[in-house]
């Protein structure tokens, strides 16, 4: 058997990893990619997303590839995970079997670094695959091959871009366990509107669950709702002039809830409709889908701001469309205060 033996932290895993097993398959003629999530990577300080996690989402990823495999491996030992340990014991237990280990040239460059580099590339063939056509000069016997270039790194997805990436059951699974959601949001506003987003977030939560209602559902209106609240009027103009060209009437301190409940379908690949309905009225409370009116109050109704809420927040728990009108009403009385 030829294995190619792909490690890494998968955290999560995306279609740049995949791309590079198929060209594994293709360019080695290998049997087997098998993908060896690390427990503790060496180079890395990051604390890495739970390795139940992580493996969940890379069985869900390899599940239509039959050539692919995990090997947990390097997540049954505990410590750091270097490399030569993993490949003596795979030596140990499958002495037939011709490895490769492959890497990209981020991976070559710092090859030094690795434990016991002399040794690894007598228990495998180390290959590189780059993936902006530079070779990379190198002491050591790694055969290098340029793979057509797949602009996506884990990291940018946990910061929430190119979602796209990712398999869609992955994504499903991401949103689902609420793995770097919040990362998402923080990415994108301020500090104090990050805390507000996720005690609104809790707040929809509470209020759903008091209603019977979907409590992920609202989790995500309430963490969501302002994701475009830091964005300047010349950054929201186009997405206005495409989404709701009849909205831009309102004053700008309204539009992010009409461009919010757009971002998270083109950016965030949320499809569903109470979502972005609940997103699109959240400012002005102009709908009266519980949902929408959810997040309406939890929105007003945050602990954060600083005023006495508890009792408003026990009525909107109490009867929803009753708090959702005195909420309403507390909300015209501040903004005539304001001269709005
Ligand atoms: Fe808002
Ligand atoms: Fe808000």
């Amino acid at each position: 058997m030829k294995i190619a033996l792909l490690g890494g932290s998968f955290d999560p895993v995306h279609y740049g990893h995949l791309q590079m097993a198929k060209e594994a398959v293709q360019v080695l003629k290998v049997d087997e990619v098998w993908f060896i999530p690390a427990k503790k990577t060496p180079l890395k300080d990051r604390i890495l997303t739970s390795d139940t996690d992580r493996l969940a989402m890379l069985k869900i990823a390899l599940a239509d590839f039959p050539q692919f495999k995990v090997n947990p491996i390097e997540m049954q030992r505990e410590g750091t995970s270097y490399t030569i340990d993993t490949l003596e014991a795979l030596h140990k237990q499958y002495p037939s079997y011709t490895f490769y280990w492959l890497i990209g040239n981020d991976q070559l460059e710092q090859f030094d670094l690795w434990k016991d580099p002399d040794r690894l590339v007598q228990l495998a063939h180390f290959v590189c695959f780059d993936r902006d056509g530079k070779l990379v000069q190198t002491k050591y016997p790694i055969q290098q091959f340029h793979m057509e270039p797949m602009p996506v790194s884990s990291s940018e997805i946990r910061r929430g871009n190119k979602l796209n990436y990712l398999d869609e059951e992955v994504l499903r699974y991401i949103y689902q366990h609420r793995l770097y959601v919040k990362d998402f949001i923080k990415e994108r506003v301020s500090p104090k509107r990050f805390s507000h987003s996720v005690s609104v977030a809790h707040l929809c939560e509470e209020f759903a669950k008091a209603h019977g209602l979907d409590t992920q559902k609202a989790y995500y209106i309430g963490l969501f709702h302002d994701v475009a609240k830091n964005l300047s009027k010349e950054v929201m103009e186009p997405w206005m002039d495409c989404i709701c060209q009849e909205n831009k009437k309102y004053p700008v301190a309204v539009w992010h809830g009409f461009v919010g409940s757009e971002i998270i379908k083109r950016v965030f690949y949320i499809h569903d409709d109470q979502i972005s309905h609940a997103i699109y009225h959240h400012v002005l409370g102009t709908s009266h889908d519980p949902y929408a009116m959810i997040i309406f109050c939890a929105d007003k109704l945050d602990p954060l701001r600083g005023y006495p809420v508890k009792d408003s927040i026990a009525c909107v728990k109490q009867d929803l469309a009753k708090g959702f009108e005195m909420v309403q009403e507390e909300n015209r009385k501040y903004l005539k205060g304001k001269g709005n």
